[in-house]
């Protein structure tokens, strides 16, 4: 009976294969031809898995739906056995038309590489791209063959736990990584690829007062300039879809913007692929306040939704809207092609199992290779923001007392959307930590403190990550007995990995309470104190930065972590990363981000004027802690020779330390005058570098007019003639300066 069932499959996909040979649009014009209406609703109808089991995978209401033609994505699936046996039911259906299957693969698979936020502060992104590769390759040997990544929204509002999703706050930058990305997954479609889902489109990061899912209102002049260019980046890198957003733009939910899905993505930027909403937008949008369910079916299907993210409402409502006319059949079909291409382009016709390769289990996912590229990032995404006295890299000798709740954490240090992460395959930073300093060190390791002194708001910050209480004084004796012990303090402290993330905003960035009492405490007893910080945003550390030795920002590094935290530490990996988030001094300075646009006042520091206009704050100064770009080395790099020749920039670098070193290179530029106000600098280019001790080298840039470009409110790029300035340097804050004239 079973051989006889693979004998049919068998031949249902050779069906296929010999169809798929066609030209995509003959073969999905051909088999829309042979599609009912309900078939075609099916196709824009995405259900979620839940936590079906192998078996009921064959008879679950999904596996049902799949049977009858009702489905055309799933999402949350896990396990291949599991996608295998939806994909035969849906291979069982009349027409046979193979799922999508979606999963929210962030930052890795099994191996967990960094947060994209850290990922971005790499500025690496040979090495972005190839960690989207090996996601992919991990999640398509799981069956998954769609990704809901890369999450492209600008964040400046770091009380918004989503900015741990993206790549920080520039728009250039972002678009540069959403490029990678997007080729990391999607490369030329073949069976190790998956197709990209660029999201949260758009505006999304842009949420009032940094609470997610709020409300969002901007100009078209700064969704233009500061917002939108990532998304369009992705999208002319060829992301097979994209998800819309929850959020309003101009005061319609994204899911039913005409404007966003049809006349910008589909008309501006040519979109060619399909439009998936987020999770029961189109319900939400009831809730925004559009209508009933059938009235936001009907507005978000013409505004250029093509699949509907579990809200049912296309799968529920369609046909009677189009029966009552208020939709046509050209809607649908639209829709339906849409997705049907998608199918096509990722060869799911030729073969519906073609990412149920039972082999690759075991051959693809979390090998050897892949964790030391985990590995490898990991390090490379570590942000030295002090270093008193040389303090770091530590001498692997002596005493160290390893302090703080995420010192001996397993499930914590992955970050948070890391849904196929095994801690138990990996080490916490206790363990790496003995293996690294073995025979030459002790390790004298302490918690030290719970995360948060009220157990409720715990709860919260490690919701799924659960990690017992302690007695916060007795834990404090501890830590402090282990630091009057030892020679040097390392403190594991910050967040969570929950504490950043979907529904994660904090309207507090400073280190959680009983951390920081502790964190006091042991800076008292007069050792030097390696603050590790852990993190999904930019937090505030003023008093940190005052008074620990030394600071690394170690945000989430992924399942290989806690390895690359001693190689930095240790000074196996001279640290290279650079913020690409502005890390503010105080929480009422937010949002506060690199390239603002110019502003008359307050006066510029050395001109004349009243004191009282000199700082916007009464109470503190405008400048961040750490700017935008900034990060520090073992080693030192000095700038000189900044000179602009024609469309040349060029400049001489020069390691003036001791030690082989990496270097982030990075071009800013002003627009002097336009016929708009401009931000105070962009960036517009940078080179990572590595220069041995006492070596120096000529970085050059070309500088293009697209570096030059604005744009305009109805989002068309325009450079004007005049006065650039041309700023290079180590980060936003300590720049040469030269001018560029476009005649
Ligand atoms: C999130 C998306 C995610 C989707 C599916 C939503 O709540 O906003 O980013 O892709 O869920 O899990």
């Amino acid at each position: 009976m079973k051989r006889l069932a693979n004998i049919a499959l068998g031949l249902l996909a050779s069906a296929w294969a010999a169809g798929q040979q066609k030209p995509m649009d003959q073969f999905v014009t051909e088999l829309m031809g042979r599609m009912t209406l309900e078939e075609k609703i099916g196709q824009l109808n995405l259900l979620p898995g839940g936590d079906i089991t192998t078996g009921n995978a064959v008879s679950s209401p999904l596996a049902r739906l799949a049977a009858e033609g009702r489905l055309g994505a799933v999402l949350n699936v896990r396990g291949q056995d599991k996608v295998r046996a939806l994909q035969q039911a849906a291979a069982g259906s009349r027409l046979g038309i193979p799922l999508l299957v979606g999963q929210d693969v962030i930052h890795g698979n099994r191996t967990v590489f960094p947060i994209p936020l850290a990922q971005s502060c790499t500025w690496d992104l040979e090495a972005i791209e190839q960690a989207a590769r090996i996601a992919a390759k991990e999640a398509t040997a799981q069956g998954i063959n769609w990704i809901y990544s890369p999450m492209v929204d600008i964040g400046i509002d770091p009380r918004w736990g989503r900015v741990a999703e993206g790549a920080g706050e520039d728009p250039w930058l972002g678009s540069r990584i959403a490029q990678a990305v997007v080729r990391g997954y999607q490369g030329s479609y073949g069976p190790h690829n998956a197709m990209a889902c660029v999201k949260h489109f758009a505006l999304y990061g842009a949420a009032e007062a940094g609470r997610d899912y709020n409300t969002v209102d901007m100009s078209r002049t700064r969704m233009f300039n500061q917002y939108m260019q990532p998304y369009k980046a992705a999208v002319d890198a060829g992301a097979g879809s994209v998800m819309s957003s929850f959020n309003v733009v101009d005061g319609v939910p994204a899911t039913c913007n005409k404007w966003l899905l049809d006349d910008l993505l589909r008309h501006k930027w040519r979109f060619g692929g399909f439009v998936v909403t987020d999770y029961e937008s189109i319900n939400e949008a009831t809730v925004h306040g559009l209508g009933d369910q059938a009235v936001c079916a009907e507005r978000a299907l013409k505004a250029g939704t093509d699949m509907d993210m579990c809200s049912k409402a296309f799968a529920d409502r369609l046909a009677a809207l189009l029966e009552a006319g208020r939709i046509s059949m050209a809607d649908i079909d639209r829709a339906c092609r849409r997705v049907l291409e998608a199918k096509y382009k990722l060869g799911l016709f030729d073969d519906p199992y073609r990412f149920c390769r039972p082999e690759r289990l075991d051959t693809d996912i979390y090998t050897p290779e892949h964790r030391q590229a985990a590995r490898r990032m990991a390090a490379e995404s570590m942000v030295l923001l002090k270093n008193d006295a040389h303090t770091l890299p530590l001498a692997p000798q002596g005493r160290i007392a390893l302090i703080g709740p995420l010192a001996d954490n397993r499930s914590n240090m992955v970050g948070c959307w890391s849904t196929d992460d095994r801690p138990e395959q990996h080490s916490t930073l206790r363990e790496a930590m003995e293996r690294a300093v073995a025979g030459k060190a002790e390790v004298l390791y302490a918690q030290g403190c719970n995360i948060y002194a009220d157990e409720a708001t715990q709860q919260a910050a490690t919701f799924g990550r659960p990690i017992d209480r302690v007695d916060d004084r007795q834990a404090r004796a501890q830590a402090l007995s282990a630091a009057a012990k030892a020679d040097v303090i390392v403190c594991a402290m910050g967040e969570m990995a929950e504490m950043s993330g979907e529904s994660s905003s904090r309207a507090d960035l400073d280190l959680p309470d009983v951390q920081m009492a502790l964190l006091r405490e042991l800076v008292a007893t007069g050792k030097p104190v390696v603050l590790l910080n852990f993190s999904g945003r930019s937090t505030t550390m003023q008093w940190e930065a005052e008074h620990v030795t030394a600071i690394v920002n170690v945000w989430f590094g992924g399942s290989e972590a806690a390895d690359a935290i001693c190689d930095v530490i240790f000074g196996k990996v001279n640290p290279s990363g650079r913020l690409t988030m502005t890390m503010p001094r105080t929480l009422g300075q937010i949002p506060v981000y690199y390239n603002h646009l110019s502003t008359g006042r307050p006066v510029p520091h050395g001109a004349s004027g009243f004191l009282k206009y000199r700082s916007n704050y009464i109470d503190h100064r405008n400048d961040p802690l750490f700017p935008f770009g900034f990060g520090l080395s073992y080693t030192t790099f000095e700038y000189s020779d900044l000179t602009v020749c024609g469309s040349r920039a060029q400049v001489t670098v020069t390691n003036t330390g001791s030690r082989s070193g990496v270097e982030v290179v990075q071009l800013y530029i002003r627009d002097v005058a336009a016929s708009i106000a401009r931000p105070v600098m962009e960036l517009k280019g940078f080179e990572r570098i590595r220069l041995s001790a006492g070596q120096s080298r000529t970085v050059s840039f070309d500088i293009s007019p697209d570096m030059l470009a604005f744009f305009d409110t109805q989002g068309n790029a325009v450079v004007e003639p005049g006065v650039f300035e041309i700023m290079v340097g180590p980060n936003s804050r300590d720049v040469l300066r030269a001018t560029y004239e476009l005649k």
